[in-house]
């Protein structure tokens, strides 16, 4: 089989250079790369008896660059294989990049891959890479690996495709999946250019994942939210349909004190019904949706409430499971960093089981997660007060933790609850506080080491509960994700600070308890 010279020198680089991040250095159980860059999970698919993800990845160096594909298998989504580079920007169609996109089983048993193409000879004046939508497909070779053909007919969607006002420098990133009678279906995000500037997913079908039309415009939004959506999912879940996106440059949201979203690159997701017939896709307006900062009837909401995550893609287990994975990053900031002593820069979110209760997502740390806990420890009712305090056997920065927090009885409510880890080593720590009377749950990294330019913290309204409150952290040498009174909201952020700050210590203003269960997570 022929592989082009771009994928080769890749590959060559990667077999040169074996794996930069030292496993000592590198998180444990989230998947990280082993040299270069990272950003969004692509082709998230169960085939051939494996767990497939893709991802954006530029090889030679910790900063964005002309895209390739990476490639992982698992058979637990928690420990992942290498496989070398899958495609590299190598065509026309493709040489400025190969953009994110994703993954279908055909009927005769071989993988599609359907992704952005970013054109090396079509730009506008700006500069900007014209955009199709390309495919690949899975062919066996003599010596028993798998390689990704970039099929002699791309790009497959292109301006021809689009509704009249689109943007084919601003057309990107879809997402495949079978219609009931097996025809293909995919969402790709456009901006529109007429009047009012919308940004709209366009549904496309095919008989046969190769030939496409345009179907409809699924979904349409005036500038409201962000700009341009990326990384569409749509997807059944809970008896609703699921549209997930991740608008660029949102303005900030506020909402009974408490930001809803934060300036700059958010996920959002909405819950509605999906007729296929007509493929049209109407929100539900159940009573759970909120009121937005402006009064209105919001109907989107945060996936992730903390301040790294982006692009998440969504995949089908073969029990039946939704499943969510998510670039752990904010795409903001992602450039900001040293690439000589910053080469651990770059890693996804633990995969998430997604579940709909009143028309809200629910998410979970994969089952899977839990078989790599390696031995507990317990503390029950442990009674706090200002003095901050660290028991015996909690530290660390490889964790799986589980808190209760509960309110004394009988006792004034306590004014605050804080909880600091990555602490103990030059004045770093990470700090979640809670505040029971308003419900506001705080993450704060500002004592984290991070640039200036990083968003530092982020307040958000949960449940209230009467001062009770729920969470369990996976901690993972630079990342902590919070998963807050059983996955109602999840808070994900990085810091990048030296893991001798393995501290972790709690305080309360007032009188309040808490039980902890503490998991060591090895890797396999
Ligand atoms: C989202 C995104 C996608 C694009 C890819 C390029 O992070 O901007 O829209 O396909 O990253 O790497």
């Amino acid at each position: 089989m022929v592989i082009s010279k771009e994928l080769k020198r890749a590959r060559e680089y990667e077999a040169e250079k074996g794996a930069l991040v030292k496993d000592e250095e590198r998180a444990v159980y989230h998947l990280s790369p082993r040299i270069g860059w990272l950003n969004d999970p692509n082709g998230f698919s169960f085939y051939n008896g494996k767990y497939h993800l893709f991802y954006q990845y530029h090889p030679y160096n910790t900063f964005w660059g002309p895209m390739h594909w990476g490639h992982v298998v698992s058979d637990d989504l928690i420990s992942w294989e290498y496989l070398p580079a899958t495609m590299a920007p190598d065509t026309d169609y493709d040489g400025a990049g190969c953009f994110s996109g994703s993954a279908i089983t055909l009927d005769d048993g071989r993988q599609l891959l359907i992704y952005t193409g970013c054109s090396k000879v079509d730009l506008d004046e700006a500069g900007r890479w014209a955009q199709t939508q390309c495919v690949a497909v899975s062919s066996e070779t003599e010596v028993g690996t798998t390689e990704y053909v970039k099929y002699e007919g791309n790009p497959v969607i292109t301006s021809d495709h689009l509704p009249e006002g689109g943007d084919i420098y601003e057309f990107r990133d879809p997402f495949i999946w079978r219609a009931s009678d097996g025809t293909f279906r995919a969402v790709v995000a456009n901006a529109n250019t007429s009047e009012g500037k919308a940004t709209q997913l366009c549904i496309y079908k095919s008989p046969d994942g190769f030939k496409w039309e345009f179907a409809k415009v699924l979904f349409e939004d005036w500038r409201h939210i962000g700009v341009m959506w990326e990384c569409p999912n749509f997807f059944p879940l809970g008896g609703r349909q699921i549209l997930i996106a991740s608008p660029m440059d949102m303005e900030t949201e506020e909402a009974d004190g408490s930001i809803r979203f934060p300036k700059g690159n958010n996920v959002v997701y909405m819950v509605g019904d999906y007729d296929e017939a007509t493929e049209t896709f109407t929100l539900a307006r159940a009573a759970s949706h909120e009121k937005s900062g402006q009064g209105a009837l919001a109907t989107y909401h945060p996936v992730d409430c903390g301040l790294d995550f982006y692009a998440p893609q969504v995949m089908e287990t073969p029990d039946g499971r939704r499943v969510m994975i998510g670039w752990m990053q904010d795409p903001s900031i992602g450039n900001l960093h040293n690439d000589d002593d910053f080469n651990i820069f770059c890693q996804m979110t633990v995969p998430r089981e997604l579940t709909l209760r009143n028309d809200r997502l629910i998410q979970w740390p994969v089952r899977e997660l839990e078989s790599y806990r390696d031995g507990n420890m317990v503390f029950a009712s442990v009674e706090l007060d200002d003095n901050e305090r660290s028991l015996e056997g909690i530290s660390g920065r490889v964790l799986d933790l589980e808190i209760e927090l509960e309110p004394k009885d009988g006792a004034e409510l306590y004014k605050s609850f804080s909880m600091k880890f990555a602490s103990g080593c030059e004045d770093l720590y990470t700090e979640l506080r809670y505040i029971p009377e308003r419900s506001i749950l705080t993450i704060d990294r500002s004592n984290s080491g991070q640039p200036d330019n990083y968003t530092k913290r982020r307040s958000i309204r949960v449940r209230n509960r009467g001062g009770a409150l729920s969470l369990r952290i996976l901690l993972d040498r630079w990342s902590a994700e919070v998963f807050i009174n059983g996955g109602e909201q999840v808070m994900s952020t990085t810091f990048y600070t030296p893991l001798a700050a393995d501290g972790i210590t709690f305080s309360a203003d007032g009188s309040a308890a808490i039980d902890i269960t503490k998991y060591t997570i090895t890797g396999k």
